[in-house]
């Protein structure tokens, strides 16, 4: 049974601030944030924007009514998490209105845990034919105003709908994955910014995608010649090219040339939007089923989360992919956003609403939004 990414969509939300303007107000060299570290627009969430409200809002934007009658697993992966209890999966059954008989929970291993959710979706519909799973990843990444993580950070959420007869992506089931207990980045419960030994979090990405490649080299005998396309994890988008750099010189120039050309494609949405922390391979998927693919083109896909938990796996596109995703949507969404100054971003970035906060609707710009905290409980609402 052919099983994988039937329908895939993604929410951004609708302000970001410029590099060029983030690095002046650092007083860094703006080529070395368009440059060395290759971005263009942060994505900024506002405060009544959350890891839940972004869910909704990617998943809204593919699931009918009839996949809603099909659900039967519906995995939230996040590391942004608004509550240590209660998944942000629960929040989404009345947001989106689901039926009640799901498995719904919310999964936690930093950039690995949408590709956790992924194939734990393709094991379930493996086991129900007739079901389909909502994996859904939301994150808002925060690494502090003036660190050197800051131009690193990002937020949204991508939403992929798992079934038999994808038309998106049939995962081919060819898969190598290693864990190791690592200290490149953290995020204590206490904190809402994130640690990091950046460039040794940069290396252990690097080792981790070596080492996964020759694991699956020799566990499927394949070459690089089997895919046409390599796509990765994208906290800044240099950060994949590193990783695609330590091919050079070990596989044809010509060979080279063309996963670099594609590996162009599948980051210019994350150029324009920052790292989506567990969203990220799953946006550069995007970027290039929309950019550049072909039908049936052979992927292979590097899932990184930090801790660490590697997974590289292979996916084919589909014939007619294309008619199933809202390309005009999503490229309206990414063009119609609002520039923030760098000092209002500063200023936005101290807001946390406390309890009894009470959010004036009129103020929203967003589908789903956080409407209030009452007795520390967070409460939300879909605009009318
Ligand atoms: P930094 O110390 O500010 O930057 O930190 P740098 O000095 O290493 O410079 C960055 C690059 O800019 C270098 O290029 C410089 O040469 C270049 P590289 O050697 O890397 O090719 N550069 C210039 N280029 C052009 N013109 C100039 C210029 N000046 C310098 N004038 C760092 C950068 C990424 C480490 C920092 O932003 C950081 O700590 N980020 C957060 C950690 C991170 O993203 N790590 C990635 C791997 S771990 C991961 O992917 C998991 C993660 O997503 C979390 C999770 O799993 O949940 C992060």
């Amino acid at each position: 049974m052919d099983i994988g990414i039937d329908k895939i969509g993604v929410y951004v939300p609708k302000n970001y601030i410029d590099i060029v303007e983030l690095a002046k107000a650092r007083d860094v060299d703006p080529n070395k944030f368009t440059i060395g570290i290759g971005q263009d627009k942060q994505a900024v969430p506002q405060p009544y924007e959350d890891v839940v409200t972004m869910a909704a809002n990617s998943a809204d934007s593919i699931l009918t009514t009839e996949d809603k009658k099909a659900l039967g697993l519906l995995i939230v992966g996040t590391e942004s998490s608004i509550d240590e209890s209660k998944s942000s999966a629960a929040f989404l059954m009345d947001l989106l209105d689901l039926p009640e008989d799901i498995r719904s929970f919310e999964i936690k291993q930093a950039c690995y845990g949408a590709t956790a959710g992924l194939q734990t979706a393709v094991d379930f519909v493996s086991q129900n034919p007739d079901k389909k799973a909502l994996v859904i990843a939301s994150d808002i990444a925060r690494y502090g105003i003036k660190t050197p993580g800051e131009v690193t950070q990002g937020a949204g959420s991508v939403a992929m709908i798992v079934s038999q007869n994808p038309r998106v992506l049939k995962l081919t089931r060819k898969s190598v994955y290693m864990t190791r207990n690592v200290g490149d980045f953290w995020r204590p419960t206490f904190s809402k910014t994130a640690f990091a030994r950046g460039k040794f979090s940069n290396e252990v990405y690097v080792d981790f995608f070596n080492t996964l490649w020759k694991k699956y080299q020799d566990k499927y005998s394949a070459t690089i010649d089997d895919f046409s396309t390599l796509l990765f994890h994208i906290p800044y988008t240099k950060m994949g090219t590193k990783a695609l750099r330590t091919l050079e010189g070990k596989i044809s120039d010509v060979k080279y040339a063309k996963l670099t050309e594609h590996y162009q494609a599948s980051i210019k949405f994350s150029r324009e939007v920052g790292n989506l922390y567990t969203g990220s391979l799953y946006l550069g998927l995007l970027s290039y089923l929309i950019n550049a693919a072909q039908a049936n083109e052979e992927l292979l896909l590097f899932s990184y989360g930090s801790g660490a938990v590697g997974e590289l796996y292979s996916g084919e596109i589909q014939a007619g992919f294309d008619k199933v995703i809202d390309q005009s949507g999503i490229l309206e969404m990414l063009d119609n956003r609002q520039k923030m100054s760098i000092a209002d971003y500063e200023k936005m970035y101290q807001v946390e609403y406390q309890d009894g906060t009470i959010v004036d609707p009129q103020a929203v710009n967003s589908k789903f939004y956080l409407s209030e905290i009452k007795e520390n409980e967070r409460l939300y609402k879909k605009l009318k």
